[in-house]
């Protein structure tokens, strides 16, 4: 997708919070790394915690900081595209007094490619990509070959692949591609049981509201 210059979102234009602002002004430095062709040392990154989880496309961040702060043992990586969610997540980081989160606002194909070596990742997390619903922009989903190969080189042996959407094609998708896939196996069997630990999102409340069933998968590396 990277190489073909396909991108799976545009940049959405949003009013950022006087918060928001300020925690971008003030904490970006101190909790985000800046993208760079040269892959992250995650003893560097969280020393003392041993288990890195990635998640692509947070949003506004919500489900990321509940998860970060109940799982403190474990480093979370979020890479986001929006400023003002990215406003938002260094907000919360500081007011949680959050330790465990680092942000790379950059295009997470790009990242993944270039900053994340394999088998080094504990966990994948994908909640609400991006559906783009018409046949033509299907091309642009993120949950496709060959993206889900190079994720799945870079989680360590047992380490899981967790995504979940409101669309139904694309949940078929996801279920398609991930089981057609010989470095993953499913933890279910077709889609995974709801993860109860997993925040209601932003996105999900949207598709909740339109009256969307939510399927998830959960894949484990062998
Ligand atoms: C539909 S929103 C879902 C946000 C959040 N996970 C939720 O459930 O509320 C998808 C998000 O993924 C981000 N995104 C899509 N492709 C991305 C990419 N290649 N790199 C980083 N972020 C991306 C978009 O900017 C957008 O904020």
């Amino acid at each position: 997708m990277e190489k073909r210059g396909i991108k799976s979102y545009v940049i959405r234009q949003g009013r950022m919070s006087q918060a928001q602002q300020q925690a971008y002004r003030e904490q970006k430095e101190k909790w985000s790394l800046p993208y760079e062709e040269k892959a992250l040392d995650f003893t560097e990154t969280f020393p003392g915690l041993d288990q890195v989880v990635l998640e692509i496309g947070f949003g506004m961040g919500d489900a990321t900081h509940q998860i970060a702060f109940e799982n403190r043992d474990k480093g979370y990586i979020g890479v986001e595209v929006h400023k003002p969610g990215v406003g938002k997540l260094l907000d919360q980081i500081t007011k949680r007094e959050l330790t465990n989160i680092r942000i790379i606002e950059h295009d997470a194909c790009e990242v993944v490619d270039r900053m994340i070596s394999p088998a080094s990742l504990a966990g994948v997390h994908i909640f609400f990509p991006d559906p783009w619903p018409k046949k033509k922009h299907h091309k642009r989903r993120l949950i496709q070959e060959p993206f889900v190969t190079e994720l799945a080189k870079r989680l360590k042996p047992g380490g899981y692949f967790y995504a979940a959407t409101d669309w139904d094609d694309y949940a078929d998708q996801m279920l398609e591609v991930l089981s057609a896939n010989s470095l993953l196996e499913n933890g279910f069997s077709g889609f995974a049981d709801h993860q109860s630990w997993r925040p209601l999102t932003n996105f999900e409340q949207k598709g909740l509201k339109k009256s969307h069933e939510i399927h998830e998968v959960f894949f484990v590396k062998k």
